[in-house]
């Protein structure tokens, strides 16, 4: 066939009609599925939202179901995001809000802006390098990695890779024994601040992992090196506790054991500022205070385990009253736009963090992707701050906000 034919033939002409409808900017306005010839390039992405079908495109399926999913039939993951639409701004005219500020110290840590990246586990399921992406973007934008306990990367080569300062995750398990020396190697390895996670006792009803029977073929990257002696796990999880009976034929981690003299005996043994991160309710939010701890995480663990939980902007209130601003109370699930940050911040959070949209962003577009996504958000949080009037963290309270 002659080239002039091939375009002419019937199946040639279809397909260069699809083309050009995929790279017409109607597409985006019919909401197209992106396409391999029709993937926008970085800058053309205008919030974070539309990293993920990108990232959605560019990783296995079922790495991606891993990400995105939530518990049963997810009623926690949508509340997350409807939560903010009940809340609007109350902005002051006539100020001078010319000298926008929006740096935070955080237990000595000096970041750009009040959000910070929430521990997500294997980020090698999104990008190759993994959490080596992540803090070479967090340290370009001068935010803080959080890592979690199940990097894919050693945390020992994450801390050296910038010089920006990091903080460490950690899930107990298998045992006692095994936890203290993984708690001992990230301090010795300069991180500065240690969150344990607390709401994962159990292991989760996971819809959309067990459909897609990504429990039999585990992603791969969700073994992490660092859990050594565990069981295959699934993502996020705490290292199974070994030899221990199940509980009603359940899955279980060591942390369902615990209790608040283990936060305390961790604090001891690293010295540093310890954060409780999945703090839903007032009463452990007092409790964290009372046992010395230095910070709470309002969390529901972006509605990965306990299914009607609460969105966390709904209870954020309730435990900024019961801590009473003697420790600071950060906040995470389901946080997607500047104006969702400044909301927290009038509720009386210190900061956010965020989990999927930096693995959209390492998805879609390796590191560069992640530090998109975050400059997009504190791009965001500054608009959302200039426009109700308030130049500086410091001058964010209540009256931000109608509930
Ligand atoms: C893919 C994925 C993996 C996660 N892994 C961990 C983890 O290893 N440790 C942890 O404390 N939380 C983990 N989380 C929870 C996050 O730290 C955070 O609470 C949650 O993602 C916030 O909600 P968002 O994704 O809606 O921003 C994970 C969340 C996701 C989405």
């Amino acid at each position: 066939m002659t080239n002039d034919k091939r375009a002419m033939s019937r199946r040639g002409v279809c397909r260069q009609l699809a083309a050009w409808m995929a790279a017409s900017p109607l597409a985006a306005q019919l909401d197209l599925p992106y396409t391999g010839e029709r993937v926008p390039a970085i800058d053309q992405l205008v919030n974070v939202f539309e990293f993920e079908p990108i990232c959605k495109l560019r990783i296995p399926r079922q790495n991606y179901d891993y990400i995105a999913g939530g518990v049963d039939n997810e009623w926690s993951l949508r509340r997350n995001r409807e939560a903010f639409d009940k809340i609007t701004f109350r902005p002051r005219m006539l100020v001078n809000a010319s000298n926008l500020d929006l740096s935070l110290d955080l237990f000595g840590t000096k970041m750009s802006c009040p959000i910070l990246i929430a521990p997500t586990a294997g980020h090698n399921l999104a990008t190759a390098d993994g959490e080596l992406a992540t803090a070479k973007a967090a340290a370009e934008t001068e935010t803080v990695l959080i890592l979690s306990t199940n990097s894919s990367q050693p945390y020992e080569k994450v801390a050296e890779s910038t010089k920006f300062p990091k903080w460490f995750q950690l899930y107990p398990g298998p045992d006692l024994e095994t936890t203290w020396a993984r708690a001992d190697r990230a301090k010795q390895a300069g991180y500065k601040v240690m969150v344990l996670t607390v709401d994962a006792g159990y292991n989760s009803h996971r819809e959309r992992l067990l459909r897609n029977q990504v429990k039999a073929q585990v992603p791969a990257g969700v073994r992490s090196p660092q859990t050594e002696g565990r069981r295959r796990v699934r993502e996020d999880e705490a290292p199974a506790a070994i030899s221990r009976p199940a509980v009603y034929g359940l899955s279980t981690t060591l942390m369902h054991q615990l209790d608040w003299s283990f936060a305390e005996e961790l604090k001891k043994r690293f010295g540093g500022p310890v954060l409780i991160k999945g703090i839903l309710t007032g009463e452990d939010g007092a409790l964290a205070v009372k046992r010395g701890m230095d910070g709470v995480i309002v969390s529901n663990h972006g509605a990965r385990y306990l299914e009607y939980a609460p969105a966390t902007i709904d209870v954020l209130p309730e435990v900024v009253e019961a801590v009473g601003g003697k420790i600071p109370v950060l906040i995470d699930s389901g946080f997607r736009r500047g104006t969702d940050v400044l909301k927290a911040l009038a509720l009386g959070a210190k900061a956010v963090c965020v989990g999927r949209p930096p693995l959209w962003g390492l998805g879609a577009f390796g590191a560069d992707g992640c530090k998109r996504v975050m400059e997009l958000l504190r791009t965001e949080l500054a608009l959302a701050m200039g426009l109700c009037g308030k130049a500086t963290l410091k001058d964010i309270d209540k009256r931000v906000i109608h509930m």
